[in-house]
């Protein structure tokens, strides 16, 4: 029998990065959840078995994700694939006139920082042993321009470019670095992002009617990409960005003529 692979999700404990930690399962990861020290953070973990584990991990502090790499090889022997899918949205500011950045430190710190610091964890023990796979969870946000979250979006631009360029500096070491884009998917971070049960109901609505495959897309939609993109059927691919917005991203629907009555 092979090897098991091993895998670190960082947000793993909830929304999209919990659905890449069950998709992973299925491949036979290993895997280990980098997520806060929350009351029930743990949980997703205990509930996934043996061959999942949870360690406290804020990634945006350098110190914790040094540590959650280490913990991943000490507890698996190995580290195979790194997830940084880490985020948050700040807060949904309405315009630009009234912004204060007041949470700028915070988004980038966790979108941008957080992102770095985990594919420099990884890598440095991938070059060591022979490569590996990295990816970065960016936005939908990060690649068309809107009028809202304006520090989020510049953080997951921010991380689509980081991506490419250490795909391009790491490729020397086997170690292949791709981004997904995931267009609006409802987790709690869209619930976080919005000011009330109200508007969260709205922004639903808004996202399954303007995406071109009029389907609101699910966490699983984006673990099947990070699993893709994590293993061996994607070998010949790095610095790329997948996007799983339901056709977003590739220009706005067409405009059809009413059905004749
Ligand atoms: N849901 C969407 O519509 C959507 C769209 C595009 C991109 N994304 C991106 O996908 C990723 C996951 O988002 P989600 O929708 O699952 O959000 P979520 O809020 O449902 O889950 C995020 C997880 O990250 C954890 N987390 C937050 N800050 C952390 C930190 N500093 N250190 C460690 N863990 C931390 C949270 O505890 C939580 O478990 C984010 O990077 C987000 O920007 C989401």
């Amino acid at each position: 029998m092979s090897e098991a692979r091993v895998a670190v999700v960082t947000g793993g404990a909830a929304g999209l990065g919990r659905a890449c930690v069950e998709r992973l399962g299925e491949d036979g990861y290993r895997v280990v959840v980098g997520d806060l020290d929350r009351d029930g953070a743990e949980s997703p973990a205990k509930e996934l078995g043996p061959d999942v584990r949870f360690r406290p991990t804020d990634v945006a502090v350098a110190e914790q994700v040094r540590d959650l790499v280490g913990f991943a090889v000490s507890e698996f022997g190995a580290l195979h694939l790194m997830v940084n899918n880490a985020g948050v949205s700040g807060v949904m500011h309405g315009r630009l006139l009234d912004e204060d950045f007041a949470d700028f430190q915070h988004v980038l710190a966790v979108n941008l920082l957080g992102v770095m610091t985990g594919t420099r964890e990884a890598a440095r023990h991938m070059a060591a042993n022979g490569g590996g796979s990295i990816v970065n969870v960016s936005s939908i946000g990060g690649i068309q321009a809107g009028a809202s979250v304006l520090t989020y979006r510049a953080s997951k631009a921010a991380v689509v470019h980081f991506s490419k360029c250490a795909a391009l500096d790491l490729a020397e070491h086997g170690i292949r670095v791709n981004c997904v884009a995931p267009g609006g998917i409802p987790t709690g971070l869209l619930a976080s992002a919005t000011a009330s049960d109200e508007m969260t109901d709205r922004v639903r609505a808004h996202m399954a009617a303007t995406q071109p495959l009029q389907r609101l897309g699910t966490p699983r939609d984006v673990a099947e990409a990070v699993a893709y993109l994590g293993g061996s059927r994607s070998l010949h691919v790095t610095g790329t960005v997948l996007t799983i917005d339901g056709g977003t991203s590739a220009g706005p629907k067409p405009m059809r003529p009413a059905p004749a009555s």
